[in-house]
């Protein structure tokens, strides 16, 4: 079974910053494991240059954070999906909570974004579609109707795209970026939750990755529960020493 190491690097980074990072890139990546790079757009060409430089056995993939819901045309600011392409980015990252939060977005401007994704001929990118629900939420009880809430547009449009890969990743916001981790009850029982909902609107599973205060004391815990896929990973992914032993962790579960 595939797992996924996915690094959200956010608003962080730089060339000489980058370069150092792969410079300390040593081990190998198991047969197993799809290890990729979401950076900020003006590094996407870099970064391919950096992955193109490793050894064959650890093959590093990168991605976006971002991508327009349109096609292309007057949106200052905006990235659309064959820019990515050009770039050869595995991986977008759409509906990270930040992007709801800050900037508004709708989970229908989600489900948007992700048919934009969808209507490209590539098949090579490959959406990391998140979801999660704030603290108040979960202590009200509301976790399920809230992430039903987010799943339905991007459930639906994934239903008429039977056979394009697609990733979820669950994170709860309270856990982003706060040391705070969900507990293994907590993860296991929403990926059970998420996965059911899932299967039950496309018919297929889809892999479903943890993300939130993901760090090296708490990956092993998190990765051997049931449903969970791998890990999308912000700060512990910006420094080698706590990237690698992530990566180590998925290996020792993928090598079961
Ligand atoms: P942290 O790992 O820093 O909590 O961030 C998680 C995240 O938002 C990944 O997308």
């Amino acid at each position: 079974m595939t797992r996924y190491v996915i690094a959200n690097w956010k608003m962080h980074g730089g060339l000489q910053r980058n370069a150092e990072f792969f410079k300390q890139w040593h081990g190998s990546v198991h047969s197993s494991i799809r290890v990729a790079i979401c950076v900020p757009f003006p590094y996407l060409a870099q970064l391919s240059q950096l992955s193109a430089a490793l050894p064959a056995h650890a093959p590093v993939e990168w991605g976006a954070q971002d991508v327009s819901e349109h096609f292309e045309g007057a949106y200052t600011g905006e990235v659309s999906v064959s820019m990515l392409e050009d770039f050869a980015c595995s991986y977008v990252i759409i509906g990270h909570s930040e992007r709801r939060q800050y900037h508004g977005e709708s989970s229908g401007a989600v489900a948007r974004k992700l048919d934009r994704v969808m209507q490209s001929i590539n098949t090579a990118l490959q959406p990391v579609i998140c979801v999660g629900e704030h603290l108040s939420e979960r202590e009200s009880g509301s976790v399920e109707t809230v992430l039903a809430e987010q799943l339905d547009p991007v459930l639906a449009v994934l239903k008429v795209h039977p056979h394009r890969q697609a990733l979820l990743a669950y994170e709860p916001v309270w856990a982003i970026g706060t040391g705070v981790v969900a507990t293994p009850e907590e993860i296991s029982e929403t990926h059970e939750w998420i996965a059911k909902y899932a299967y039950s609107a496309l018919g297929r599973e889809l892999p479903i990755l943890y993300g939130g205060s993901v760090k090296p004391d708490n990956a092993a815990g998190i990765i051997e529960l049931p449903h969970v896929d791998g890990f999308l990973v912000g700060g512990a992914s910006l420094k080698m020493e706590t990237f690698i032993p992530l990566l180590d962790c998925a290996t020792s579960i993928a090598k079961l």
